[in-house]
């Protein structure tokens, strides 16, 4: 039988899941919902589903197995551990919570009732993502150094609660949350460094744009960019790895690898080339025979399997995909970012 979900907060995000779940994940049924605007309870009741006058009737709903939190960042702790606390099994939305602190403070409570607990890191199942995370496993190009991970737009300004400090709001805790959870789930090793660098170009109150470079243990460095006014933008991906370099362009995943076509081509002749730039021995490009061009991996990419996991879980089938621990560690790399921030300088951890 379905697993009986309610979703507290419709409005972007609630309405997604909603749609989704409902049209593509058989073993969950969206049942009904609680938000604090009426507008979204109409469009609720439009639906079908059940509207909720409170929080405390959802959670006394006994049918209600699985809560998804789709609030604004600010209220997700103690919706959290409120309804664990009333036996409901909880997903929240990303960022989890605004520090790192407050998960803990989820953890224990979840640790404390059983119940499970799990954040809507839907972005681990993208598609450029799982692309990049292949070259890496499969080591298509060798061990990585060095990459770049960003996503650019150029709409200005921070909408709605979005816009304010108290509300959790800025990119790092937005956008940076996804691109720092692909990170921690692919590069296999502590978090040593991490300088970052946060602007407020349209949005006084948080940051719309950051830049932050993270320094890995292992020797990889890793930029993480969002960028709210960027009008060039560069490629979603750029991996740096000691045989070649792959490059994923956009979401529609263009894109290429360059290898080296032998290992032994690297013991390059010392000779001067003359470039349009000048006499250069190393920036001239390599002859095109030396290299081999190759497609972007084909990956099996299905976000449905998020809510397949947590259903799966729930009937004693799997281990649980996106852990409360993994969650922890992004949070703490968050904390550093603003740590860095606020003290203009690059910050040692141990995450
Ligand atoms: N995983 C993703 O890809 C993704 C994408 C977008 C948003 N999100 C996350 O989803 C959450 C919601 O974002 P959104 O874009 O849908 O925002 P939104 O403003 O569109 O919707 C938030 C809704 O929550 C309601 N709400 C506010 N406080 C509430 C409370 N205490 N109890 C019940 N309802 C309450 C609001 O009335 C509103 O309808 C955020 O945490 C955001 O980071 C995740």
């Amino acid at each position: 039988m379905a697993h009986k979900l309610a979703i507290v907060g419709f409005g972007g995000m609630g309405t997604w899941h909603y749609e989704n779940v409902s049209k593509r994940v058989d073993e969950v049924e969206v049942k009904g919902v609680y938000d604090v605007r009426q507008e979204p309870m109409d469009t609720a009741a439009s639906l079908g589903l059940k509207t909720y006058g409170s929080l405390d009737a959802v959670l006394n709903d006994p049918e209600i197995d699985i809560v998804t939190i789709a609030t604004p960042n600010n209220f997700h702790k103690d919706i959290a551990i409120k309804a664990m606390r009333a036996g409901k099994n909880v997903i929240s939305e990303k960022p989890v919570t605004i520090v790192s602190s407050e998960l803990e403070e989820i953890m224990a409570v979840a640790k404390e009732t059983g119940k499970l607990f799990s954040v809507h890191q839907n972005r681990r199942w993208d598609k450029d993502y799982l692309i990049i995370k292949k070259i890496l496993s499969d080591k298509t190009i060798g061990e990585p150094y060095y990459i770049e991970s960003r996503v650019q737009g150029s709409r200005g300004p921070l909408h709605g609660w979005r816009g304010y400090k108290v509300n959790g709001g800025g990119m790092v805790l937005d956008w940076g949350i996804h691109l720092l959870d692909q990170m921690l789930d692919m590069i296999d090793s502590k978090v040593v460094d991490i300088d970052a660098h946060l602007f407020s170009i349209h949005t006084p109150e948080v940051d719309d744009n950051f830049k932050t470079m993270i320094k890995f243990e292992n020797g990889v460095s890793y930029l993480v960019e969002v960028a709210t006014n960027c009008f060039i933008n560069q490629p979603r991906w750029h991996v740096c790895c000691k045989e070649g370099t792959a490059v994923v362009e956009n979401w529609d995943c263009d894109g290429k690898i360059v290898k080296l076509a032998n290992n032994d081509e690297l013991a390059w002749e010392d000779v001067i080339v003359y470039t349009s730039a000048g006499p250069t021995r190393t920036m001239a490009p390599r002859p095109e025979e030396t290299t081999e061009q190759l497609e972007l991996p084909e990956v099996e990419a299905d976000w449905t399997n998020f809510y397949r996991n947590i259903a799966a879980v729930l009937d004693g089938k799997a281990e649980l995909i996106v852990k409360p621990e993994q969650c922890l560690r992004v949070m703490k790399v968050v904390d550093a970012i603003f740590e860095s921030h606020e003290k203009s300088h690059s910050i040692s951890v141990n995450i």
